[in-house]
């Protein structure tokens, strides 16, 4: 059973954008590796990859921990815990089994190895410490502060020694930043948004020593809002741009002569670029969460038939930290 894409949306991505498919398991032909699938991750990229990326009537390929279950490729066994870009279905055929990497569970939960220990951990990871350098008596800003990237990019900001303020949608998101993440203060973007001042007095009120890191997930007006705010020599790495994701026109950004006054740093990156190192990388955050110097909330969906909720309730902010889905049983659990 799969999920896959039926129908480009126009705007906003609605549920009859997907369908349910069957098919009986595969079997594997030469080279190839069938996983039975337990974890797909639910991530804001797929959604601007529906606009042509992604072919009509294939499964959606994303992210997946799952379990080998019957293999044609002398590298992996069944009982093999694997990760690797399979598809939002229960059973996935890996052609290549090169295109499967293996998940130690000695490291944590193997959710993780599509959470903080995998890509959204590693963006976090690139995009605060070697692109945001945080440091002592710097003020950090992170937006979707309690998401899957934000909220590991948040509290690396704090381990680096920096003030850390989150913006995130809601008032839990807000008080989960404070009380679990260790943010210094939050602020609710959608109430700011809409009160007196708007997003700008929220900075000024959360950031009274100006802004020397924006880590951008959101862009839009929250990025507006940043710019005439910083510090000389700031840095905004540019992790993702999800408020203009469901649009149809570009609204541009204003404020950009603020990028020269300040001479501050824009930059774009894609964790794709940042791959190396991975295993040794995966290592020192398993031992940040062992510590207890990072913690991190994953929220767990059950049934292949919940993915195209749980996929439009976090483009529209209903999740906290990583959603993922459960399609099959966990063998570690
Ligand atoms: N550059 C890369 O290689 C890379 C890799 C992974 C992810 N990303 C990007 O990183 C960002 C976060 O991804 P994630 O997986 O961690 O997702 P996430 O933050 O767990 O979930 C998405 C969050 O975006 C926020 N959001 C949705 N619409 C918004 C809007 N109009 N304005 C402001 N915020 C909005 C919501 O949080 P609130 O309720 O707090 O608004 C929502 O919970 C995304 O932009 C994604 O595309 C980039």
């Amino acid at each position: 059973v799969g999920v896959r894409l039926v129908r480009r949306p126009e705007g906003r991505a609605t549920e009859d954008c997907f369908e349910l498919v069957e098919r009986p398991v595969p079997q594997p032909g030469p080279g190839e590796v069938l996983v039975r699938n337990i974890y797909l991750s639910i991530d804001p990229y797929l959604r601007g990859r529906m606009d042509g990326a992604f072919a009509l009537g294939e499964v959606v390929p994303v992210r997946v921990v799952g379990e080998v279950v019957a293999s044609r490729h002398p590298r992996w066994h069944p009982g093999d815990l694997v990760w690797g870009f399979l598809g939002w279905e229960r059973w996935s055929i890996v052609p290549a089994g090169d295109e499967l990497w293996p998940v130690d569970s000695g490291l944590g939960p193997i959710s993780h190895f599509v959470s903080v220990l995998g890509m959204p951990g590693r963006t976090a990871w690139v995009g605060m410490v070697e692109l945001g350098r945080p440091g002592p008596g710097d003020t950090v800003v992170v937006s979707a502060a309690a998401g899957a990237v934000g909220s590991v990019a948040g509290q690396l900001a704090r381990l680096a020694g920096a003030r850390v303020v989150g913006s995130a949608g809601t008032a839990d998101k807000v008080a989960h930043c404070v009380e679990r993440l260790g943010y210094h203060t939050a602020f609710d973007h959608r109430r700011s948004a809409s009160s007196t001042g708007g997003l700008a007095a929220a900075l000024q009120e959360h950031c009274p020593a100006g802004i020397d890191v924006y880590f951008d997930n959101v862009g839009g007006p929250l990025l507006e809002a940043v710019l005439p705010q910083l510090n000389p020599f700031a840095r905004i790495p540019v992790c993702g741009m999800i408020s203009g994701y469901e649009r149809t026109d570009d609204p541009g950004v204003r404020g950009l002569h603020n990028v020269l006054a300040k001479r501050a740093t824009i930059t774009g990156f894609s964790i794709y670029d940042h791959m190396s190192g991975f295993a040794e990388w995966q290592r020192r955050m398993a031992t940040l969460l062992a510590d207890g110097r990072i913690t991190y909330h994953e929220e767990i969906w059950e049934g292949i038939e919940s993915v195209p909720a749980a996929f439009l309730g976090m483009l529209a902010g209903d999740n906290l930290g990583k959603r993922l889905v459960r399609v099959n049983p966990d063998p570690t659990t």
